[in-house]
Formats: structure tokens, C-alpha cells, sequence
């Protein structure tokens, strides 16, 4: 049975298999639309989340199947003191997949390790990774650049805490020729544990995103994750140190796409949103996309 809990659980032509699938769903969903009939995803959710479960709930849907979970662990057992591994032993019960959140590094690792035939998806484990964002990252830049091999990418923000940074730079960093700018200010570097399979020359850090900008293919921003923070002056002092507009935008490449996992805060100023290379709501759908093509990958997997 298969998982995924971070991104190198798929080879590259495992992703390529996804995006083909995702092509098909795309051209002709109604061929897709019973896939999951009788089946239930299990949507757990002990952190908050819009997109994730939104297009995880929306992805089972259009599949045919149905729904169950909660988007508040507050609601759930775990209030009274339950463990995760016996929620997830509980669970297994009840749902063929499922996709879990949690405030927690290595808890969907954990899940993984204790169901018997369930496939567990993670939907972000701390600040550690969040390999469907990955997905939906990758679904973009496929559709937009064409390739993953030679290209240059800034992650820009908090590349400290930001998993979706984390996945989408291990992913990326299989292809050939592919060049990093990490773009952060000095407490929020990315963590070496993430850099340390990138090879040297294939790397730079700066805390200027004007003086790189002109460089890159994609300009992936992030947030500031204030949840992450244990002082609240020091996020305040952090918050605001990017903010993308259209006059830095000025020195950017005329096909340098924009990406952001979303929740965006100030770090894009909105009238960046109508520039072309702004593909970033287009992302969320992608998104959904790459999950319905998940769900049938690993429901077909657990068959198997
Ligand atoms: N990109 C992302 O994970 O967004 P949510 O937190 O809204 O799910």
C-alpha cells in the first residue's frame, strides 16, 4: 500500500503518471465522476486549512465518493486525550483514504505507520512538509513553463518554517540544471536539513529579492507563518520584510511566473493579482486537479 507522506514517496515517473492523469480528468472529468463511488475519504484536520481540505472535500466529490472528517481538532477525541495513532486506528474503521493535518512534524509519518490498509495522505505536518501543495506547485509549473529541468526559482519569505518550500525544493531538485535563490532574511534561512542534498553550485541565499528578481523562471512567494513564531515582536518585525508589487515586478523577466501556496497576508501587494505572471489563484485549481488524480493513484495502489 502506498502513501504520501513527503515528496520523494513518488518518483519522477510516478509524477509523471499523475500528470497524465490530471490531463485526462481535466479533458474529461465526467469519465472520472464515479470513480469513488462507495468510497470515503477521511478528511482530518487538526490545524486550519481553506485549500487543502476545501479542494481534498471538492476532489472526493467530483470522484463520486463521499466525505467525512472534522476541520477543527478541537471537536474531536484528541480534546479528551486521545492519541493520534489510535484516532487513525479508530478511523480505519470507517474510511478507504485519508487525508490528515496536523499541528505536528512526522505525525502523518506516524499514521502511516499504524493503519493496516489505509493510505494516508499528508496535508502538512508542522513546519516540516506539504506534499500535495507540492503536487498542485508542480501541476503549475508544468502548465506554464513546460519543463522542470533548467530553471531558476526564488522562494522568497520564510523559508524557515515554510513546508511547502521545503517539498517543493526536494521535489525540484531531482530535475536537471535546476538553480535555487532561497530569498530570506537572516532568521529565516532555509533549515540545512533541506539544502543538504542540493548541491552547492546549485544554490544562493540573499536577503535583496530586487537584486535576484531578474533571474529567476519562478518567483515563488510565501508568508510569514505566524503560528510558528514563539515571540510575537519578532514575527512583527519579520512580517512585512518582502512585499512583491509591481515596481519590483519591473525587473522581473516577462515570463517569470508567480506562484504562492496561499494564505497570502501583505507580502503581495493586490495589484500584482492582474499581471499576467500572477498565476497563483489558477495554482489553487491545480491543485484540486492533482488531488483527484491522487486519490484515484492510491485507492488503485491499495487495490492492487
Ligand atoms: N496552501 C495551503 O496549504 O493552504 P491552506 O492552509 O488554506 O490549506
Amino acid at each position: 500500500m502506498k502513501h504520501l507522506i513527503e515528496p520523494l514517496d513518488f518518483t519522477i515517473e510516478e509524477y509523471e503518471k499523475l500528470f497524465s492523469l490530471v490531463d485526462d480528468i481535466i479533458a474529461k472529468p465526467e469519465e472520472f465522476s464515479h470513480f469513488c463511488d462507495n468510497k470515503l475519504l477521511a478528511s482530518l484536520f487538526f490545524e486550519p486549512s481553506t485549500r487543502t481540505r476545501l479542494s481534498f472535500e471538492t476532489a472526493m466529490e467530483r470522484l463520486g465518493g463521499k466525505v467525512i472528517g472534522f476541520s477543527d481538532a478541537g471537536v474531536s477525541s484528541s480534546t479528551k486525550g486521545e492519541t493520534l495513532a489510535d484516532t487513525i486506528r479508530v478511523i480505519e474503521n470507517y474510511a478507504d483514504i485519508c487525508a490528515m493535518r496536523h499541528p505536528k512534524e512526522g505525525a502523518a509519518l506516524l499514521a502511516s505507520k499504524v493503519v493496516k490498509n489505509m493510505p494516508i495522505i499528508n496535508a502538512g505536518d508542522g513546519g516540516h512538509e506539504h506534499p500535495t501543495q507540492t503536487l498542485a506547485d508542480l501541476i503549475t509549473i508544468r502548465h506554464y513553463k513546460g519543463r522542470f529541468d533548467n530553471l531558476t526559482i526564488g522562494f522568497c519569505g520564510d523559508l524557515k518554517f515554510g513546508r511547502t518550500i521545503h517539498s517543493l525544493a526536494r521535489a525540484l531538485n531531482r530535475y536537471k540544471n535546476v538553480k535555487f535563490i532561497f530569498i530570506s532574511p537572516e532568521e529565516l534561512k532555509m533549515p540545512e536539513v533541506f539544502k543538504q542534498n542540493i548541491k552547492k553550485e546549485n544554490y544562493k541565499e540573499t536577503d535583496s529579492l530586487v537584486d535576484v528578481i531578474g533571474d529567476l523562471d519562478i518567483l515563488y512567494m510565501s508568508r510569514v507563518q505566524k503560528e510558528r513564531f514563539v515571540s510575537s515582536d519578532e514575527y512583527e518585525r519579520l512580517k512585512d520584510f518582502f512585499i512583491l508589487d509591481r515596481e519590483k515586478l519591473k525587473h522581473a523577466k516577462d515570463d517569470m511566473i508567480i506562484l504562492h501556496p496561499l494564505p497570502r497576508v501583505n507580502e503581495i501587494a493586490p495589484e500584482v493579482d492582474s499581471d499576467e505572471r500572477a498565476v497563483y489563484f489558477q495554482q489553487t485549481k491545480f491543485g484540486m486537479f492533482g488531488r483527484m488524480a491522487l486519490i484515484i493513484t492510491l485507492l488503485e495502489a491499495k487495490n492492487d
